[in-house]
């Protein structure tokens, strides 16, 4: 493999240095290709650009391959809890039981918040979507925390990213309780992460809330898999958002922004409402079609991805524990998953989404599994964000120990007008 490439502009012949990962593809090096060359690259979309170098996760798209720290997504699916792997995550190694313990006692010790923030929600009509008052709050919290704001010091970005991780599911299930119009309940730090937060979204004062071991063990696994994914559209936000030096608060507020969209986190839920809008299997046939008409802008909800170009290795994980909650809950006869499974069948064998590379994608299954849960469609992806929180949080991190990390500032291809003399208004 060679270690530089050269590139012929205007009869000038410039060498671009190449640099090789650990494992895929390597990268051409166009830091000084302005200076040299006076050319910018152009990659709308950023399809072809590595945007920074990382060790925390690696996806091979054509394999179907997840590593979290070079762990396979599967076996931490399987094997870990999501606070080990946030742990991983964020410090580079599964932690031994002493290290886990601190780490899990320090989370614990954060999850409330200061009562003041209860009142941000009655600002917010309850009816209105759960990441608006999400990314609300979760930006209020740089009010509240001046105290280890400065992203320059390590030991204040290790207490934002304790506090961030503890408080956000906090924040997350007062949002929920806030738009049913249930009183917001404390968390219990006897629970588990996950059993808290389910505590903290479905208990109610007036009765004991029993702990559904099949459910709370879903969600470890529901978390562990959107817990990181590279430099998707969400964390690159988080990156360049964090690279003007802002405080942790406003950084994450924005990857909230960024996840929102149905073409990322906004999936799940646009997806559970394309399955109940196709009704019955009878149905899918025609919504087939629209998806493969050029002319309608229908699309499958759930299929497709960017970087996975055969099948989402998580998909595979999210069906199962689909098929777990709903045996658990006695919904196995779920009408949603009937059309789920059949509209999976149908397209898998349609050579339009064979030609083009469309498998589901991890949001397929866990709208159908967040509702058999209970969580409304609109909580689905602020469950996504209580997850990729900690890639987020991990992401934030490593870049500030990266020599390479400076202000993000891209630049442009300009198709605008050229300099033009200003007329008068009377003159126009
Ligand atoms: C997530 O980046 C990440 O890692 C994201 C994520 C994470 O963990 O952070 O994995 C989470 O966001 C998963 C993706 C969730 N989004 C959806 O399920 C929305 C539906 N899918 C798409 O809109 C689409 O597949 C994207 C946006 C996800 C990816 O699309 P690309 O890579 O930008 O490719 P494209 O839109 O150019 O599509 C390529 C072709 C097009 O046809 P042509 O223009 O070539 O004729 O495939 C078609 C598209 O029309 N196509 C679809 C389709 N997705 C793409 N046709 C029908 N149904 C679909 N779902």
């Amino acid at each position: 493999m060679s270690d530089k490439c050269y590139l012929e502009i205007d009869g000038k012949k410039i060498e671009l240095p190449i640099k090789k990962g650990t494992v895929g593809p390597s990268v051409i090096d166009v830091r000084d290709l302005y200076k040299n060359s006076g050319y910018f690259t152009f990659d709308p979309g950023f399809t072809s650009t590595a945007s920074c170098q990382s060790d925390i996760c690696y996806i091979d798209g054509d394999k179907g391959v997840l590593l979290y720290r070079g762990y396979e997504i599967e076996k931490l699916a399987e094997k870990s809890s999501f606070l080990e792997v946030a742990y991983l995550l964020i410090n580079g190694e599964l932690p031994n039981k002493d290290k886990y313990i601190e780490f899990s006692d320090a989370i614990k010790n954060h999850t409330m918040v200061h009562e003041q923030i209860r009142s941000f929600y009655n600002g917010f009509r309850r009816g209105g979507h759960p990441m608006a008052m999400m990314l609300a709050v979760v930006g209020a919290l740089s009010a509240f925390y001046a105290d280890s704001s400065n992203v320059n010091d390590p030991k204040e970005r290790e207490i934002s990213s304790r506090r961030m991780i503890a408080k956000v599911p906090t924040l997350a299930a007062m949002a929920y309780k806030y738009s049913i119009g249930q009183p917001f309940i404390y968390p219990d730090n006897d629970l588990s992460y996950c059993e808290n937060f389910l505590h903290m979204c479905f208990a109610v004062p007036a009765t004991k809330y029993k702990i559904n071991k099949s459910v709370s063990n879903a969600l470890e696994k529901i978390f562990i898999l959107h817990a990181d994914h590279e430099q998707n559209a969400s964390t690159s936000t988080v990156r360049l958002a964090a690279s003007s030096a802002v405080n942790p608060f406003a950084s994450i507020s924005a990857g909230f922004s960024a996840l929102w969209g149905p073409l990322h986190g906004g999936a799940n839920e646009a997806a559970l409402n394309m399955l109940k809008k196709i009704g019955s299997v009878k149905n899918i046939p025609e919504y087939i079609k629209k998806a493969k008409d050029p002319n309608d802008n229908f699309r499958l909800m759930g299929f497709g991805h960017r970087v996975y170009k055969s099948y989402d290795p998580r998909a595979k994980v999210m069906q199962k524990a689909c098929y777990e909650v709903l045996d658990a809950l006695g919904k196995k006869n779920d009408e949603v998953l009937k059309v789920a499974l059949e509209l999976e069948k149908i397209a898998l064998n349609d050579d339009y989404f064979i030609q083009k590379k469309l498998y589901p994608n991890i949001d397929f299954y866990s709208g159908i599994t967040l509702s058999a849960m209970g969580f409304p469609p609109e909580m689905f992806v602020v469950l996504f964000a209580v997850a990729r929180t900690v890639g987020w949080i991990a992401h934030w991190s490593e870049m500030y120990s990266d020599p390479l990390n400076k202000l993000n500032r891209p630049r442009q291809l300009y198709i605008g007008k050229n300099k033009r003399e200003f007329v008068d208004q009377d003159k126009r």
